[in-house]
């Protein structure tokens, strides 16, 4: 501290002997009598270290990547589209999976509904033999097609995670 401290009550001296302005003599008398310069770059409290990316609440966060909805265009074609139509419109039996269908099935639930129903129930005949990675992807695919935003970070089958995201409707 001293060192500081001497520098700033010579440099206050020279200010001091130049006769300058009143608020010139308030920083001076301010070090003098104070002591050290509360704000200085050294002395700061350490902060507290920056938080890891919070994880998301909302599908409106962006939770997906484009390339992982490319992926689950893929699996959604190789095992889906069959029944539910490549557009996604659904066919004869299946169900559609964009737009009002979508939202009144979804409304209010979380991302880990849609993945946890979805795994355990299709394709009816082998419910849950694709592995998490091609579910999740399809999942990842059928926000994309229901108009949600893609972000910088893939979405994980974590169930823990996807609990926590809440589907949200698009803003009109
Ligand atoms: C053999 C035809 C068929 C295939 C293949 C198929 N589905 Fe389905 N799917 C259906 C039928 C029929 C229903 C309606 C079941 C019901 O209401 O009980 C359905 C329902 C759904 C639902 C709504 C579930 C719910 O809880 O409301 C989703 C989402 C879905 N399928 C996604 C998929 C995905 C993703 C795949 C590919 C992994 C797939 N389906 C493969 C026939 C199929």
């Amino acid at each position: 501290m001293s060192r500081r401290r001497l520098i700033g009550a010579t440099w206050c001296m020279r200010l001091a002997v130049a006769i300058l302005v009143l608020v010139t003599g308030s920083a001076c008398s301010t070090v003098a009598v104070t002591g050290p310069p509360v704000a200085a770059d050294d002395e700061l409290p350490s902060t507290e270290p920056a938080p890891p990316s919070a994880p998301p609440t909302s599908v409106l966060d962006g939770i997906f990547t484009e390339a992982q909805a490319a992926r689950g265009r893929a699996a959604y074609d190789a095992h889906c589209a069959e029944c539910h139509g490549e557009e996604l419109g659904g066919g004869e039996m299946a169900p559609g999976l964009t737009g009002v269908a979508f939202r009144f099935r979804w409304r209010g639930l979380k991302v880990a509904d849609i993945y946890d129903s979805v795994q355990s129930t299709m394709p009816p005949e082998e419910p849950a033999t694709l592995g998490d990675q091609p579910y999740i992807d399809i999942v990842a695919f059928l926000l994309s097609a229901n108009g949600y935003p893609t972000g910088d970070r893939e979405l994980a089958a974590d169930s823990r995670l996807l609990e926590g995201v809440a589907v949200e409707r698009m803003p009109p």
